[in-house]
């Protein structure tokens, strides 16, 4: 059984450390700071389809990226449907003790709540402008139905996870977007940034939240 720990980080919201893979969920500079800035600043803020906004998570994790982005749909009276997909969901109890809605603000912790204990594998409609279906799943074997406005790309680093960065899964990606649609990750390796491009992505290199000097967001165009 894989061992979870809770770290606090440097913006003092807290994520999980996986000891036998040395990986945190998120940035140790700052979980709840480089999840706004990456996934929702450079991502959810700058979708140019402002209709219904379809959103695909590579990791759901601990639902932190589908709570911003809740909370976001009801700020700006914007409707997201929002596709998180998991490989290993985490058990409740574990996510619970994250204490995200206290770094959210006003009516975080029941949507985190829903978001959290909601069923897997069908549509839940949590707020009036937010529905998620969660699905327990690889990546790998994800087909896309209807194409995507945005993808927060969220896979453990290319270190402990080579094959999430694999140009495959980078192909089906953009096969999954719409036109003008992005993927944004914190991730600026080289080779990924060239793997994107040969799939057809156009590049932007971008200032990366406290700590990480860049990010990447990538476009269909
Ligand atoms: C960096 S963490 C995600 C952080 C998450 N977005 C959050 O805010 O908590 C990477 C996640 O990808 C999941 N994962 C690993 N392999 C996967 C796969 N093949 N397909 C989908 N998810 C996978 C892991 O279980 C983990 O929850």
């Amino acid at each position: 059984m894989i061992t979870q720990e809770i770290r606090v980080t440097g913006d003092g919201s807290k994520t999980i450390f996986l000891p036998e893979l040395n990986e945190t969920y998120h940035s140790s500079n700052g979980a709840v700071q480089e999840s706004r800035h990456i996934f929702i600043q450079n991502g959810l803020d700058l979708v140019v389809n402002k209709g219904n906004i379809r959103i695909l998570e590579v990791g759901f994790g601990t639902g932190l990226n589908a709570l911003l982005s809740a909370s976001w749909a009801e700020k700006n009276n914007q409707p997201i449907q929002y596709i998180g997909i998991e490989a290993k969901p985490l058990p409740p109890e574990l996510c619970f003790q994250l204490d995200y809605p206290r770094h959210i603000g006003q009516h975080a912790d029941k949507i985190y709540d829903e978001l959290i204990r909601c069923d897997w594998e069908i549509d839940n409609q949590l707020t009036t402008h937010f529905s998620i279906q969660k699905r327990e799943m690889k990546i790998q074997d994800f087909v896309a139905f209807e194409p995507m406005d945005l993808i927060y790309f969220d896979a453990f680093g290319p270190r402990v996870q080579a094959e999430m960065w694999d140009i495959t899964i980078l192909e089906k990606m953009i096969q999954s977007l719409n036109s003008g649609g992005a993927l944004v990750t914190y991730c600026a390796q080289g080779q990924f940034k060239r793997d994107l491009k040969a799939v057809g992505f156009s590049l932007e290199s971008l200032p990366g939240p406290p700590g990480k000097r860049e990010m990447t967001r990538a476009t269909k165009i």
